[in-house]
C-alpha cells in the first residue's frame, strides 16, 4: 500500500487536462499526479492544496469512485499548517509515509520574461525584495520545513522517497550556453533547491531516504495563455533557444504525461544506484528536453 504526499495538487502538473478537451483552458486542468497516482487503488494518494474545498469537489465530481485520494489544506508558507498536514497524513496512513512530492511552487510572471536590469529598472527595491522572498521563501525555505515535517513518517515508510520538482531553469549550465538572462529568481530558487536536496541527501543517506531533484520537461499548464505582446515576443525567443538546444522538441507536455515520465523514472532511482541527491530531468539524464 504505498503512500503519496503531493504539494499543489490544486492545478498545473499537480492535475491533468487530458480527458477533458470540451472544457475551458482552464477548467480543463484535472489530476495529473494526483489522476495517476490514484489509478492503482493500493495507492494512498494524499494531495495538499491552498484552498481544499474547490479541490475536494473536483474529486467528486470528476474521479467519484477514487477513495484513494485524500485532499489536506495547507499553505506551504504556513509552518503549522503544514505541520497539522503532517499529522493528519500519518492518521490516514498509520504512520508512514513511503513517497513526499513537493510539486507545489511560487510561480509568477513577475521575473518570467525580464532580465535582471529591465526587472530593476521596472521596480522599486521594496517590490524587487519582495518578490525575491517571494521565490525563495517558498522554493526553498518551505521545502526545507516540509521535509522537517513529513521526514519522521518517511523514516517510518518502506519507499523513503523525497522527490523536488525543480527545473531546468536551475541548471547553471544551460542559463550560460544560451544566455538566459530571464527568471533570475525563479532560477535561482530552483538551483538553491537542488542544493537542498544534495544536503538532505548527504544527511539521510545512512537512513535510506533517497532526495531528488527533477524537471519536469516543458508542461502545458495554460499559465502562458494571456500574455502581454512583449511577454509573447520573449516567449518566442525563449521557445527558440529551446528549439535550438534541442531540435527534436515539439512543444510542451500535458501534465499527466509528464508525471507519467517523472514516475517512471523515479521508480528506476535508488541510493544503491548512487543516485542520492541527483538533479536530473524527466528522462532520467541531464537532458531538459526530449
Ligand atoms: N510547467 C512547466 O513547464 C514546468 C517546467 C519546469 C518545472 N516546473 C515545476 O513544476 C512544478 C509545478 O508547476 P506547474 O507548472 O504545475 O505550476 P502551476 O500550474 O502554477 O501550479 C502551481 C501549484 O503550486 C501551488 N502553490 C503555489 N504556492 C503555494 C503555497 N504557498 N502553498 C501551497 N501551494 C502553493 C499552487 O496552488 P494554488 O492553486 O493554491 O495557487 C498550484 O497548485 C513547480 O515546482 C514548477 O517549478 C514546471
Amino acid at each position: 500500500m504505498p503512500s503519496y504526499v503531493i504539494t499543489g495538487a490544486s492545478r498545473g502538473i499537480g492535475v491533468s487536462k487530458s480527458g477533458s478537451r470540451h472544457l475551458s483552458t482552464t477548467d480543463r486542468h484535472q489530476w495529473g499526479f494526483v489522476q495517476h497516482l490514484s489509478e492503482d487503488p493500493s495507492n494512498t494518494v494524499i494531495g495538499l492544496v491552498r484552498n481544499a474545498p474547490p479541490t475536494i469537489e473536483r474529486v467528486k465530481n470528476e474521479l467519484p469512485d477514487r477513495k484513494n485520494i485524500h485532499i489536506l489544506q495547507a499553505d506551504l508558507n504556513d509552518d503549522a499548517a503544514i505541520r497539522k498536514a503532517a499529522t493528519d497524513t500519518a492518521s490516514i496512513t498509520g504512520g508512514s509515509l513511503d513517497y513526499l512530492i513537493g510539486n507545489a511552487a511560487y510561480l509568477a510572471l513577475y521575473d518570467q520574461f525580464d532580465s535582471p536590469g529591465e526587472l530593476l529598472a521596472k521596480s522599486s527595491h521594496e517590490v524587487f525584495t519582495k518578490e525575491f522572498h517571494n521565490f525563495m521563501d517558498t522554493n526553498v525555505l518551505a521545502q526545507i520545513f516540509l521535509y522537517e515535517a513529513f521526514l519522521p513518517f518517511i523514516l517510518k515508510g518502506k519507499a523513503k522517497k523525497v522527490l523536488s520538482i525543480s527545473s531546468g531553469m536551475g541548471d547553471l549550465e544551460i542559463n550560460r550556453e544560451y544566455d538566459f538572462d530571464h527568471a533570475i529568481f525563479y532560477s535561482s530558487s530552483k538551483a538553491a533547491l537542488n542544493m537542498v536536496n544534495v544536503k538532505f541527501g548527504a544527511q539521510y543517506k545512512k537512513d535510506g531516504v533517497l532526495f531528488l531533484s527533477m524537471c519536469p520537461g516543458m508542461v502545458d499548464t495554460g499559465s502562458f495563455s494571456k500574455l502581454s505582446p512583449t511577454q509573447g515576443a520573449k516567449l518566442q525567443e525563449v521557445t527558440a533557444k529551446f528549439q535550438q538546444y534541442s531540435p527534436s522538441f515539439t512543444g510542451p507536455y500535458e501534465p499527466v504525461e509528464a508525471v507519467k515520465k517523472m514516475t517512471s523514472t523515479l521508480d528506476k532511482l535508488s541510493i544503491e544506484n548512487g543516485d542520492q541527491g541527483k538533479y536530473l530531468s524527466h528522462l532520467g539524464t541531464k537532458r531538459w528536453l526530449p
